[in-house]
């Protein structure tokens, strides 16, 4: 299948103010001061996406933003190399989050802005974009109505698919989101989101659950402790590299930007995870989502050196 883009990635988009380093977290009325604070590109499709391009990856972003930052999001989707065709001016604000951490925690403020407009956009002007991909990586959660109209047009055309719905509760309790999770090819949840799945903090209960529940890849994200899958009857679990980590905001997408990478390298489970535990540890090393994501030389030479 010859495709203008290796993926597609779909979901929201966020200016991200991210300000890290705090010794500790201040009470109600108080103030603490830091000197680490970055402005970037934020949301799981953003992050997902320049993952992907700096992995060298053909890579093209569906999603809105305020008319007032669409300059500023082309320029630096253009620095990652995403293409940005899919990229569209919403009826509002750009989507906005503030995310504060200490070297133990991080918390997030968030106004949702014209990402509220993304499932309509996925199922209707966004979609001949996704259809351009070898693969298309849904970061938001996807209505049941938005799944039903599009996974089976791209399952048809041959399109694998991932789902990283973010930590979610309201939509993950919804039985009418069931199908959807069985429905994509790779569903990627942390360890929160995979309790909220099956009730359990066990991940060996959720890959269980998964696969009682029709999942075609069991797996799931374990922050420090890498990410594990389930292969036949056989449980893989894969650590980390060792790396100074400053600050976790986005290693889950960056995660799902190795999985995927891999995944289109035809890699096996064990293959998927490595990669996705390599760009998720390396892209800790540095405050926000993308300062830190590896290119394939910095992935080599951390593979080599880790597994
Ligand atoms: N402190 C850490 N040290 C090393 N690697 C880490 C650390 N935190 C996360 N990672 C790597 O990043 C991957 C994804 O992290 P995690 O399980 O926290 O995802 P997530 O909760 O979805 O993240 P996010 O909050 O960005 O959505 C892990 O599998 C691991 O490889
Ligand atoms: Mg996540």
């Amino acid at each position: 299948m010859t495709q203008p883009y290796d993926v597609a990635v779909v979901g929201e988009i966020y200016v991200d103010h991210v300000f890290s380093g705090f010794p500790t977290w201040p009470a109600p009325g108080e103030e603490v001061v830091t000197d680490a604070y970055t402005r970037e590109m934020g949301g799981g499709a953003a992050a997902t996406a320049c993952g992907l391009a700096k992995l060298g990856r053909r890579v093209a972003l569906v999603g809105l933003v305020g008319a007032d930052d669409v300059s500023w999001f082309r320029e630096r989707l253009a620095a990652y190399g995403v293409a940005a065709d899919g990229l569209i001016v919403g009826d509002g604000a750009t989507g906005t989050t503030i995310s504060v951490s200490t070297a133990q925690d991080r918390s997030f403020f968030t106004h949702i802005g014209v990402n509220r407009q993304v499932a309509a956009l996925a199922a209707g002007d966004g979609l001949a974009t996704l259809r351009r991909a070898r693969h298309v990586h849904f970061a938001m959660p996807l209505p049941r109505s938005v799944a039903d109209a599009v996974l089976p047009v791209l399952a048809a055309a041959g399109i694998s698919t991932s789902l990283d719905m973010g930590f979610q509760p309201a939509w993950l309790a919804d039985p009418l989101n069931a199908p959807t999770l069985a429905a994509v090819d790779h569903l990627m949840p942390n360890e929160k989101e995979a309790e909220l799945i099956c009730g359990s903090p066990d991940p060996s209960v959720y890959l269980a659950h998964a696969r009682r529940a029709g999942l075609r890849h069991p797996m799931l994200k374990l922050g420090a402790r890498g990410a594990a899958a389930l292969v036949g009857n056989t449980l893989v679990r894969v650590a980390p590299p060792k790396v100074a980590a400053v600050d976790a905001t986005g290693a889950g997408d960056a995660f799902d930007a190795g999985f995927i990478d891999a995944l289109l390298d035809d890699g096996d489970a064990t293959a998927r995870l490595r990669r996705g535990c390599l760009t998720g540890a390396l892209s800790t090393r540095a405050p926000g989502a993308l300062a830190a994501l590896p290119d394939p030389h910095e992935l080599r030479s951390f593979h080599d050196r880790t597994y």
